[in-house]
């Protein structure tokens, strides 16, 4: 597509709407609820959908506004259609819908991982394949080799935790709020990473799959087991646990690029916001020659400029043939619905 597209996304606590031209983003609104969620420690489905309602239609004027253009100038309008939470991703898919054939449009149905990979094809990163992609996020963790946007491969994911869920449930351990990354990683930056050493699940060459359930329930015994003393550790533990999450994700990255023969490596996901995993993914790569792609942390958080970036390695449904369409929460088999 040439044309300027208007993507939106409300697959989670973010309401976000964007508007990209081939590589270039025009605009991108991003309106987080996260705080909304602090005080029951996680995303509330339920008040995430209802948010959702309520802030979606500023969002994407902002985004168009922004942008300088009207429903009528776009070329096509794309939305995520899974996974996610039903509720929140119904509230972008009706909208999206309704826009499109109002204004007579095709319509776009992208995969938010997709999207999370496609996110480093946009300027100024502009990363083109072969690569492998990591994507790092309070859902989802999974390892891609990207030879073609349209059609990422999958090399791996987590069995159990995501990352981002693992950072959460530390950092809650720990007695921080929610989400918790920043939080552990501030924590992190005064404490010692070989204070404690916590189990790295699945570890071995050629291994491309994450367990993040174990590292956890150690953090939960070692607090036990320190009990009052916990508390001046708190730093250390931080650091040891932080190092534990982030270490496998950087080698496994890293190991399959180098396994695979492929010149660069990305990043990508709420996660790849920690500036311990991006030291650790450089250092690792560095010996190999390998390129980096880590695309500015706006792009890693879930964000629409993405979606508007997979759109164009999807195929587009042509009005209206996209009105029985409808949200999914799950994942295909395989991993993405490129
Ligand atoms: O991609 P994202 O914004 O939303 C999802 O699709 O889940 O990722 C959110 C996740 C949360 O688990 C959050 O704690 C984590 O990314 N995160 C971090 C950092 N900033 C956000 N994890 C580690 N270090 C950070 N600095
Ligand atoms: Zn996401």
């Amino acid at each position: 597509m040439t044309g300027p597209i208007l993507a939106i996304e409300t697959s989670c606590d973010e309401t976000a709407a964007a508007v990209v031209r081939g590589r270039r983003i025009v605009s991108s609104v991003v309106a987080s609820q996260a705080q909304l969620h602090t005080p029951y420690g996680g995303v509330v489905p339920e008040v995430a959908a209802r948010h959702h309602l309520g802030t979606v239609n500023g969002v994407v004027d902002r985004a168009l506004e922004e942008a300088g253009l009207r429903l009528e100038d776009v070329e096509a309008v794309a939305v995520t259609q899974r996974p996610g939470l039903i509720g929140a991703l119904l509230v972008g898919v009706a909208t999206a819908k309704a826009l499109a054939y109002a204004a007579g449009k095709p319509l776009v149905m992208v995969d938010h991982l997709h999207g999370h990979i496609a996110a480093t094809w946009l300027e100024p990163l502009a990363l083109d394949p072969p690569f492998v992609s990591l994507v790092a996020s309070g859902g989802h963790t999974r390892l891609d080799l990207v030879e073609d946007y349209r059609r990422p491969v999958l090399l791996g994911g987590t069995i159990d935790d995501a990352a981002g869920e693992a950072v959460d449930k530390g950092a809650r351990l720990l007695g921080l709020g929610y989400p918790g990354g920043a939080a552990l990683e501030r924590l992190a930056a005064g404490g010692d990473r070989t204070a404690f050493g916590f189990p790295v699940a699945l570890s071995g060459r050629s291994q491309r799959d994450f367990s993040f359930a174990g590292v956890k329930t150690a953090l939960l015994y070692r607090l036990r087991e320190l009990g009052p003393a916990a508390e001046e550790r708190r730093a250390d533990l931080a650091a040891s646990y932080q190092e534990a999450v982030m270490r496998p994700l950087a080698d496994r990255l890293v190991e399959a690029a180098v396994d695979l023969g492929v010149p660069a490596v990305a990043l990508g996901g709420g996660v790849a916001a920690n500036g311990r995993l991006r030291e650790l993914v450089a250092e690792r790569a560095a010996p190999h020659g390998l390129r980096l792609g880590v695309p500015d942390i706006r792009l890693c958080t879930d964000n629409a400029a993405m979606i508007g970036a997979a759109a164009q390695f999807t195929d587009a449904v042509p009005w209206p043939e996209y009105l029985a369409l409808d949200a999914v929460a799950t994942a295909p088999p395989g991993g993405i619905a490129a």
